[in-house]
């Protein structure tokens, strides 16, 4: 098991002025900040980070909801990241979350679900790799 994942807050969270409170709840949660950005996805950007997704029948929907404005991608650091994280930000579906996780708490529907999370610690790689380059994670 990996120390590594990441996560990106999604443009309706950062549009909701979420960003500070979500990234306040990750640090309190015992996730360490190992690299962060403020950015905008591409629709290109958002379907190569999607990718897994392309055959699904809300990939288009996704990439377009994702390059809507500005996401904020984080690198984070806790023993047996992904997993705890996935337990951290709750269900895919906010209404399906459990009371007290970031997706509960921020999230608005299953698209716009107030952040991203990897799925395997191989996909944490990928996905850290896909916005920070080696001299950006500390
Ligand atoms: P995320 O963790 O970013 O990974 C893939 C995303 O696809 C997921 O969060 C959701 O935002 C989105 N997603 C998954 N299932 C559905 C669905 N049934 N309808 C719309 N979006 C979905």
């Amino acid at each position: 098991m990996g120390n590594i994942t990441f996560t990106m807050i999604k443009p309706n969270a950062v549009k909701s002025g979420y960003t500070g409170e979500i990234i306040q709840r990750m640090v309190a949660g015992g996730f360490k900040v190992r690299a962060m950005k403020m950015t905008e996805l591409s629709v290109k950007d958002a379907q190569r980070f999607y990718a897994v997704h392309s055959e699904r029948s809300f990939f288009n929907e996704l990439v377009e909801f994702m390059s809507s404005g500005p996401i904020v991608a984080i690198m984070l650091e806790k023993e047996n990241a992904v997993e705890n994280f996935r337990k951290f930000i709750g269900a895919t579906d906010p209404a399906k979350a459990d009371e007290g996780t970031i997706r509960k708490l921020f999230g608005e529907n299953v698209q716009s679900n107030a952040v991203h999370g990897s799925d395997s610690d191989e996909n944490a790689v990928i996905e850290s790799n896909f916005f920070f380059s080696e001299r950006e994670k500390f």
